[in-house]
């Protein structure tokens, strides 16, 4: 057992399924491996500039013998999507000296990775970065943690939603979460068997849209129809001829916008419903998947800060744990979904209308080392 060392830990940016699960296997490893301390931080960068923290000890939320943190949603450390951190900096880098930390394990999505990135450059601190969003946007790793979930979450929506659709010969509209990357619409509007799968990589036209719909029913009968359109899929109106409108100017959700779009398509005959999933997406039980790779990710973690490597990012590629550098993790985010992917060949292959065109090409992954 090398030297004794007092590690923090903290959440920052949205939940998602399968934080309680890193935290877990990284207190688990550190106190049982290594006989280290670790230290929870309260709501991320908040509880960095209030130099706050909170004592974890293995089965730390036992109840009756059951630790619930492998399985349980949310984070029991809190965490913050906003704030006005980096105008702060003095006073956070002030705080953490006090705290005498060893090194700090952050679980973030992108958006906060850049943000500790810069206050471990500014203040000396031993960062490492463990990937978490639904998103699923943070480069160079294939899964982040609470995608696989949100994943399973929309694809059952889908299953529920189909029957009723098609009781009543509806055309159901299910809009997803995701900003301007359509990895989660995408991935979910596959399992879920969707007919259309809008997303912001990719234009659509509503004619196109229409369709679709018009072609299940002529040509198989078919009265009602799912679509999947990821919140940002507005976001594509950069492009010439193509009938999008920036979510900003949208009066309404981009389920919303499509319904009317719809509607004004001379196509108010149809029955149209909008279901907005919203933040359910980002709670429920962590899938397997997401509890295998948030216990991987949390291991992986320690060892790095054993082995003094620090500025590193944890990722998951072709099924194994990698460790990338943040610099380059960061040069690469977001990452959004290739419109000649695999993924949406397989989607069109199967009759399913993805958009038109291509608006970006993605950026490609790229390998770390192995772990
Ligand atoms: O980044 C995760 C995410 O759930 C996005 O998919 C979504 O647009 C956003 O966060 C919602 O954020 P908030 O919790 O602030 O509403």
């Amino acid at each position: 057992m090398g030297k004794q060392k007092r590690i923090g830990i903290l959440t920052s940016g949205g939940d998602c399924p399968g934080l309680n699960a890193v935290i877990r296997a990284a207190v688990s490893h550190a106190t049982l491996t290594y006989g280290w301390e670790v230290v929870g931080i309260p709501y991320a960068t908040q509880g960095l500039l209030e130099g706050k923290t909170t004592p974890l000890t293995v089965h730390c939320f036992d109840l009756r013998g059951i630790d619930p943190l492998l399985s349980m949603s949310g984070t029991i450390l809190g965490t913050i999507n906003k704030g006005d951190t980096l105008a702060r900096s003095s006073e956070i880098l002030a705080s953490y000296e006090a705290l005498g930390l060893d090194a700090l394990i952050a679980i973030g999505g992108d958006g906060s990775i850049k943000i500790l990135h810069e206050l471990a450059r500014q203040g000396s601190w031993n960062l490492v970065a463990i990937p978490k969003t639904i998103d699923n946007d943070v480069a160079l790793t294939e899964r982040s943690v609470g995608f696989d979930t949100a994943v399973n979450t929309i694809a059952d929506a889908m299953y529920r939603l189909t029957f009723t659709s098609a009781s009543h010969d509806r055309v159901t509209i299910v809009e997803v979460m995701g900003r301007k990357a359509g990895h989660l619409a995408l991935q979910a509007g596959i399992a879920g068997g969707a007919d259309c799968i809008l997303i912001p990589e990719i234009p659509y036209t509503i004619a196109g849209v229409c369709q679709k719909i018009d072609e299940l029913r002529d040509r198989w009968g078919r009265k009602f129809a799912i679509i999947v359109v990821a919140e940002g899929a507005g976001s594509a109106n950069d492009l010439p001829g193509v009938e999008t409108q920036d979510l900003a100017s949208l009066q309404c959700g981009m389920g919303q916008y499509i319904a009317n779009q719809i509607a004004s398509n001379d196509r108010d005959r149809l029955d149209v419903r909008v279901s907005v999933l919203g933040h359910i997406q980002r709670g429920g039980i962590p899938s397997a998947l997401d509890r295998l790779i948030a216990t991987a990710f949390g291991k992986a973690a320690v060892d790095l800060i054993d082995r003094e490597q620090f500025d590193r990012m944890v990722a998951w590629q072709n099924g194994r744990v990698a460790a990338v550098a943040i610099e380059d993790v960061l040069a690469r985010s977001p990452l959004f979904v290739d419109p000649n992917s695999y993924l949406v060949e397989t989607a069109r292959a199967l009759g399913v209308y993805v958009g038109e065109g291509e608006r970006e090409r993605g950026r490609e992954g790229e390998e770390g080392e192995e772990f």
